[in-house]
This record gives C-alpha cells, structure tokens and sequence, in this order.
C-alpha cells in the first residue's frame, strides 16, 4: 500500500484497495445474454451498441502479471435493441500472441510490467512485446479496431467480436523509415487515442522506437484511407499516452519521464519498473493539423494521462488534462506479492490555457474532484464545450481508486458528483439523445463493478443530473477496462 493510502484509511472505512482488485478479477467466461434490468428502462432514443476494452485476464499459467497495462485484451458490447433490451456480449481480443500464450499454457512473451518467467535469459534481447490489444476500441469507416498504443490495431467484426486480425491500414502502417529503424519496429504503433475532427477524419499517433526518439502522425480519411505517415523527431524519450486536436492542431505534453532502455533491452527489468520522472517543465508541442508550423511551450512540472478536450479561441489554445504533480510510479494492482509500492497520485482536471502570440502558459484547478478517464459530447470535439464527464473521487480521497461519475461544467467552474462507493466506476461515456440540442442533453453509460453482488452493471445515467435512468446486471464481474466508444443505430 502507498504511504499516501495507508494515511487514508480509518477503521471500518471499506478497503477500495481490495475491493479494485477484486474488480480486476481474471474474466471467468465469455458469454452472450439479455441483461437483466435491475432498475428503470432504458430510455426511449438511446440505440446503438456500446463496445468496451481492458484488461480482461491479468494472470497466465499461474503467474500473476506485473501491471494492470499488461492484462489480455477484452472486449464488453452492450447491445440497445429496438424493444428496449440490453443484448451483453464479451470476447477476448484473440491476437497471435493470446492464441500463442493460450496454446503454451504459459506466458511466452515480455509486457509493459512483465518479463517472461525464467530469469535474465528468458529476456535478454527479447524486444518483441506481446500485443495487449487492451486499451481502447474505435469504430471508422464500418471497422472496429481494439487497440493497443505499442503495435498494431487488431480488426474485430463488430456483431460477433471475433478477431479478424492485425490490421497495417493498408500498408501505412508498415515502417518506412531506414533498416536499423524496420528492424527496432517492422511496424508502426498506433496509440489507443485517436481523435475525430469535425470533418469525420480519424488523426493518431504512435510513439516509435528506433534509431531516435519520433512522433509517427497519421491521419485516416473519412472513407477509411490512411495517408502516409509523417514524423517529428523528439529530443529524448517519453511516455505519450494520448494526444488532443483542434482546429488547425496537433497537440503533444512531453513530461520529463523517462525508461531504462538499455535495461530493458537488457532483460533486467519491464519497461514499467524502469519508469521514472526526471525534473523540468513539461513541454507541450503544438504541431499544425497538417504537421507544420511545430511550436514549443512549457508548462509547470507533472504528469497526464488523458485529455478530455482543447479547442482554439482566437490566439489561445485551451486545453484540458488530468494533471498528476509527478509521474506514476508502479501498479494499481496489489503488487505486494513482489514487494513493490504504489504510488500514483491523483490527478486533477487541469486547464491549460497557450497564448500563442507571447508563449505563456496559464494553468488552474477546475474542480478539487480527482478524476481520470473523461469523454465530452463527440460533436464537440476540437471545439468549445461545456461539459465533461469522467470517473471522479469525493474531495480529498488520495486513494487513486474511483468510485463515483464526475460531471464538470468547465465554462462555469462547477462539478457535480454522483458517489457509487464502495462500489468502482468504468469510464463514462456520453451519448447524445438524438434530435437533443443542449450540450448535457444525452446519456452517460457507465460499467460499474458492484462489490457486494461480486458483479457488473450497466449504468444508464441522466447526463444533466446523473440521476440513474436504468441499470443493467452482467452475469458476471470483469475489469471495468480502460476506453470505449458508443456506435449509434
Ligand atoms: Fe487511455
């Protein structure tokens, strides 16, 4: 336990420790049913499927993976049937390294936070990662992806879940920088954030290693089409985990933190457990949409995961971001069997606001909530907007474990929190109601994991009031995942 946990907790308070890991319970069956509906309907409008991924199996022949990024990528779709229904699906994403581990009975490959058991030798050298395929799902052009932001995509077919494969997008995604470059990385990463503009095209990134540290930009037409992709060269190596667009940019925080990469070339360690925050500024890279016109601004020390939103207002960008005052450092997980700490620190939604004329920087605290894993209105995306809502913590709790939905009113400074605790809370994701014109006039769907049942639910919540308008009981508990994505009908 963190020492900042262990101040937290009093006598007789639940242990949110225990109760996210047994959350994050190895998934037991992959199952096709109609949910049961514990409370309410579901609302008259809302149609569509929503998809969900993480890490649905977090242990291997009887090893216990070493971080929660590492866990086997799984996916939950929840169906919203004309008659009202709620049809519940899960599969694992089946990539070759799954079907390869599934076959050996055993871990076979390196991860983020797990060597291969075996020693220094099983390691040494051994730069080929397993694809986790666990971190977000993306639905463009008729295909859904579930990604994973150091390889591939991997095509799913969005009815059955079936994995249909890793996918290059046409090729684009087949390094095309020198042999020393193909050799480090044959293929292209593409990270688990893309973003869409307004104009329907799907902008990504990949963080590659090779002969330098480099920013890969892509860009997906509206039709499906990958352009090739273009490259910025960055002067060290980060952790860039999700990237923001706006009208006319590219938006990249380069957090001073950096990995062991000679020691985990080595074999000596994961990536994960060489992970550490350097001193400085964070550095926020601002790239035009058609990746030129590269601007450099600096911002106070931190870390950030995730960006609900940034959009342009005349010669200021404004940008979001869940702020940490330091990197992250170990697991979420109860890593005590290895001895090894947690500490992430919570973070804090944070807006950022770029004068592009000077190059000052303004930051300030939108809300003493902390939270993580935030979506906006889509059709807001780039632009200003209002609302966000996201997974959220009473004030004060420095336990970095969710337990309620966070709405934030950016505009007007105000957070409103509705509080499942005990219980843990999956990503909120914000689905408008068709005809709707108000910016909260929608649903927020939230996966929940319900302690006591030792199960999931579906939440089915008022975006203006969080009130819940339905919820849904899975057959079982699984990780409540990373990121997901609302296809309407
Ligand atoms: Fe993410």
């Amino acid at each position: 336990m963190s020492s900042d946990a262990a101040a937290m907790t009093t006598p007789g308070a639940p242990d949110l420790r225990a109760i996210f890991d047994r959350s994050n319970a190895s998934v037991a069956a992959e199952v096709d049913v109609l949910l049961e509906i514990a409370e309410g309907a579901v609302p008259a409008g809302l149609r569509g499927t929503l998809f969900r991924n993480g890490p649905g199996r977090l242990e291997h022949g009887g090893v216990k993976y070493g971080h929660l990024f590492d866990g086997d990528g799984h996916i939950n779709r929840f169906g919203f049937t004309d008659d009202g229904q709620i049809r519940y699906r899960n599969r694992f994403v089946r990539t070759r390294e799954f079907a390869e581990e599934e076959a050996a009975g055993k871990i076979l490959y390196r991860n983020f936070g797990t060597n291969i058991p075996g020693g220094l030798l099983k390691n040494l050298l051994r730069m080929r990662f397993k694809n986790a395929a666990n971190t977000s799902v993306v639905a463009h052009a008729g295909a859904l992806y579930a990604l994973w932001e150091g390889g591939l995509p991997h095509r799913l077919d969005p009815e059955s879940l079936a994995t249909l494969g890793r996918d290059d997008l046409g090729g684009a995604l087949q390094n095309p920088l020198g042999r020393i470059d193909r050799m480090i990385s044959p293929e292209l990463p593409f990270s688990a954030h893309p973003r869409r503009d307004q104009e329907g095209s799907l902008y990504n990134f990949g963080a590659a290693a090779g002969t330098k540290s480099r920013l890969c930009l892509v860009k997906i037409d509206p039709s499906g089409r990958c352009e090739r992709p273009d490259f910025v060269d960055l002067d060290g190596m980060f952790f860039i985990h999700d990237f923001l667009l706006t009208e006319n940019y590219r938006i990249f925080f380069l957090a001073p933190a950096a990995f062991d990469a000679p020691r985990t070339l080595l074999g000596l360690a994961p990536p994960i457990a060489t992970f550490k925050g350097l001193p400085g500024p964070i550095e926020v890279l601002v790239i035009g949409k058609d990746n030129t016109r590269a601007r450099r601004f600096k911002a106070e020390p931190g870390f950030i995961f995730h960006f609900p939103n940034a959009y342009e207002d005349g010669d200021r960008i404004i940008i979001d971001g869940f702020r940490m005052d330091r990197p992250p450092v170990g697991d979420l997980l109860d890593s005590a069997q290895d001895g090894r700490q947690t500490t992430f620190p919570q973070p804090f939604l944070t807006r950022y606001v770029l004068d592009t004329r000077s190059g000052a920087v303004e930051e300030r605290r939108l809300t003493e909530h902390a939270g993580e894993l935030a979506t906006v209105d889509p059709r807001r995306a780039g632009l200003p907007y209002r609302y966000t809502w996201a997974v959220g913590s009473p004030v004060g709790r420095v336990e970095p474990y969710h337990t309620g939905v966070l709405k934030v009113d950016v505009e007007a400074g105000t957070s409103l929190l509705r509080d499942f605790g005990p219980n843990m809370t999956g990503e909120p994701v914000f689905v408008p109601r068709p005809g709707g014109s108000d910016e909260d006039d929608g649903w927020v769907l939230s996966m929940i994991y319900v302690d006591s049942l030792r199960t999931n639910e579906l939440l089915v919540l008022d975006a203006r009031t969080l009130a819940t308008l339905c919820r849904a009981r899975l057959p079982h508990s699984t990780p409540l995942g990373f990121h997901g994505t609302f296809v309407a009908a």
